[in-house]
């Protein structure tokens, strides 16, 4: 099989992450997942106390020794394996408005084209099919209802036993959608050539399965 590049895009919630890793296992391709990239540049800055207001000569400085490495599921911030730590709610606070900055998106980016240059890949995101890899075999365009995303996160924190309340979660999600999608580099968008996929009525299972599907007619020559 020739190197073949996966883009599955869309809102926080939808899946994304799940369903790519399940397809990357069944391809026996890379995963990599650029959220948690935005995600660990987020923590390095939170860790040396920037001002994400005013410290932009900082935020250069500071991506120019920056290293982050993708090594069986796990993430690497310079040599340091954040995968947890990623996932703090405090990080979840902040990324957005680090996604946002020009100079972090150009690095990672750069990052995530060099990856898929080197291997076969599913990647997730929010700007992947419109940007980071325009000429990606198949573009997903994942999507689910406010409302259903909301109840799922809701789910997940109560089963590690972390109390918030449903609004608290739908407000979130609904302020993360308006930031990803109005911010004027790269936002959220549906690819002109992506194909959509409504999440909100059905399992994991049925969506791989949809996605496999569009792959396989896709890539019958790849
Ligand atoms: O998928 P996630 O929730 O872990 O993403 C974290 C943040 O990073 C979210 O605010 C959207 C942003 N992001 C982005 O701007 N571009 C990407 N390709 C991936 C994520």
């Amino acid at each position: 099989m020739r190197r073949i590049s996966i883009a599955i895009d869309g809102p926080a919630g939808a899946g994304k992450s799940t369903i790519a890793r399940i397809i990357a296992d069944k391809l026996n391709i890379e995963y990599i997942d650029t959220g948690a990239m935005y995600r660990a540049v987020t923590l390095k800055f939170l860790r040396k106390g920037i001002d994400l207001d005013n410290d932009y000569d900082k935020i250069s400085n500071i991506l120019s020794y920056t290293d982050i490495n993708f090594e069986k599921g796990k993430i690497y911030l310079d040599d340091e394996d954040v995968s947890e730590e990623i996932r703090l709610p405090e990080i979840g606070k902040y990324v957005s408005r680090v996604a946002a900055m020009p100079e972090v998106r150009e690095k990672l980016v750069k990052l995530q084209r060099e990856i898929a240059l080197k291997k076969s890949v599913i990647m997730d995101g929010r700007d992947i099919g419109t940007n980071v890899l325009m000429n990606a075999d198949v573009k997903i365009f994942l999507i689910a209802s406010a409302e259903e995303r909301a109840r799922r996160r809701y789910t997940e924190l109560h089963e590690k036993g972390i109390e918030v309340s449903f609004d608290e979660i739908y407000k979130e999600i609904e302020n993360r959608d308006y930031i990803d999608s109005t911010r004027k580099i790269n936002p959220l968008r549906k690819a002109e050539d992506a194909i959509t996929i409504d999440s909100s009525n059905k399992t994991i299972n049925e969506v791989v399965e949809d996605i496999l599907l569009i792959i396989r007619n896709k890539c019958a020559g790849c």
